[in-house]
C-alpha cells in the first residue's frame, strides 16, 4: 500500500499524513516542532503565542496522573514581536506548520495573527481553550459571540486558513463551532486539556502552584471523541482530533468519529518518534479493512453499520 493513501486535504491544505504534532506541549521553541516533522508528523502546531511575551507560572506546572498528566503552565511564550523573527529563519522551507495564537479578546488576536502573517507558515490555530490563564483561552472560547468576532478579526488579516481549537469545558460546544464556523472558521480543532486539579495529600493543597490545570494523555480519550463526533454530526468542515492519542488504534478511532486528521501531544514527551509507528499502523489498518483513501473512513461510525455500510462522501 503506498504511503499516497493516508494524504490529507483539508481547508485548501496538502498534508502527507493525518499525524500533527499538538500544540504546547515542548514549550515555544521551534526546535522539537521541527523535529516533530523529522520523525513523520505531517504537519505540526506552535506553542500558543500572543501579544506580549510572557513567563508563564511558578513550578510546579506539570504533575502526572493515572492516564495523563496535569499542567498549567500559564502560556509561556516570548509575544508575538520575538516569535515573528523566529518564524522568519522559516523563510522558503515550505513546512506544514500551522502557528497557534491567543488573545482576550479580537483586537489582540488580530494583532497578533497581522504580527505572525507574512511568515512561512501554512495555516492558524486560535487557541479559544486553555482552561487555566484567566482572561484568555476558556473565558473566550465559552462564548459563541466573542468567538465570532476573534475569528472574524483574525480572517480578515490573513488569506490562510484558520483553525478554531474549542474547549471540552462547556456545555456549548456546538454551539460555539457554530459561531466559529459561521465566521469563517476553515476548521476545527477538538479539544484542548479538560481542566483539573490535582491535590498533594503531604502539602494538604493543589498540587500545581496555580491550584487547577488542564488534563491531557489518555484519560480525556473518550471526551475528545464524543466531542469529535458530536461536531462531525453537525459540521462538514476540516476537524482535527487531538486528546490521548498514543497508538494507530487511537488515531484510527478519531476518524472513524469524524476527524480527518489528528493533532497529538502528551504522547509525544516520552516518544517524539511516535508518529511514524502510528503511520505504518494507520497504513497496515486501512490495507485489511480494503480503504483506499482515508475519508473513506472518516465518520464512518455515524452509520448504523459501522464499516459495513458505504462510508460518507469526503466533503
Ligand atoms: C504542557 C502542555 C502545554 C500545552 N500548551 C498548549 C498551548 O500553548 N496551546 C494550545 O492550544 N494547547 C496547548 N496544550 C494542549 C494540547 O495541545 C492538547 O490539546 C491536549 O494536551 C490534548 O492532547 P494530548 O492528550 O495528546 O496531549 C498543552 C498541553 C500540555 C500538556
Amino acid at each position: 500500500m503506498s504511503v499516497d493513501t493516508i494524504r490529507v486535504q483539508m481547508g485548501g491544505l496538502h498534508l502527507a499524513n493525518p499525524l500533527l504534532l499538538a500544540s504546547g506541549v515542548h514549550g515555544s521553541s521551534l526546535v522539537k516542532v521541527l523535529q516533530a516533522l523529522r520523525y513523520g508528523a505531517g504537519g505540526a502546531v506552535t506553542k500558543s503565542i500572543g501579544p506580549e511575551a510572557r513567563e508563564g507560572y511558578a513550578e510546579p506546572t506539570v504533575v502526572e496522573v493515572e492516564g495523563g498528566m496535569v499542567n498549567a503552565a500559564g502560556l509561556p511564550n516570548p509575544g508575538a514581536e520575538r516569535f515573528a523573527l523566529e518564524l522568519g529563519q522559516l523563510k522558503g522551507k515550505r513546512l506544514p506548520l500551522f502557528v497557534s495564537i491567543f488573545g482576550a479578546d479580537e483586537e489582540e488576536f488580530a494583532n497578533v495573527a497581522e504580527a505572525l502573517d507574512a511568515n512561512d507558515f501554512v495555516a492558524f490555530e486560535l487557541n479559544l481553550s486553555c482552561p487555566h490563564v484567566a482572561g484568555v483561552g476558556t473565558e473566550v472560547g465559552h462564548d459563541p459571540e466573542l468567538v465570532a468576532r476573534v475569528v472574524s478579526a483574525v480572517k480578515s488579516e490573513t488569506d490562510k486558513p484558520v483553525f478554531a481549537k474549542l474547549s471540552p469545558n462547556t456545555e456549548r460546544l456546538v454551539e460555539v463551532a457554530q459561531a466559529a464556523v459561521d465566521s469563517g472558521a476553515d476548521g476545527l480543532t477538538a479539544i484542548n486539556t479538560v481542566k483539573a486539579m490535582p491535590i498533594d495529600v503531604e502539602s494538604g493543597r493543589p498540587a500545581l502552584s496555580n491550584g487547577f490545570g488542564g488534563l491531557s494523555g489518555g484519560a480525556i480519550r473518550p471526551i475528545a471523541l464524543r466531542c469529535v463526533y458530536e461536531l462531525r454530526e453537525r459540521f462538514d468542515v476540516p476537524i482535527m482530533g487531538c486528546g490521548g492519542v498514543s497508538t494507530w488504534e487511537h488515531a484510527v478511532q478519531f476518524f472513524l468519529a469524524g476527524a480527518d486528521a489528528v493533532q497529538i501531544g502528551t504522547a509525544t514527551v516520552r516518544r517524539l518518534e511516535i508518529f511514524n509507528d502510528i503511520n505504518l499502523g494507520i497504513l497496515a489498518y486501512m490495507e485489511r479493512k480494503g480503504f483506499s483513501a482515508l475519508s473513506e473512513m472518516v465518520g464512518a461510525s455515524h452509520l448504523k453499520g459501522g464499516l459495513h455500510e458505504a462510508p460518507r462522501e469526503p466533503a
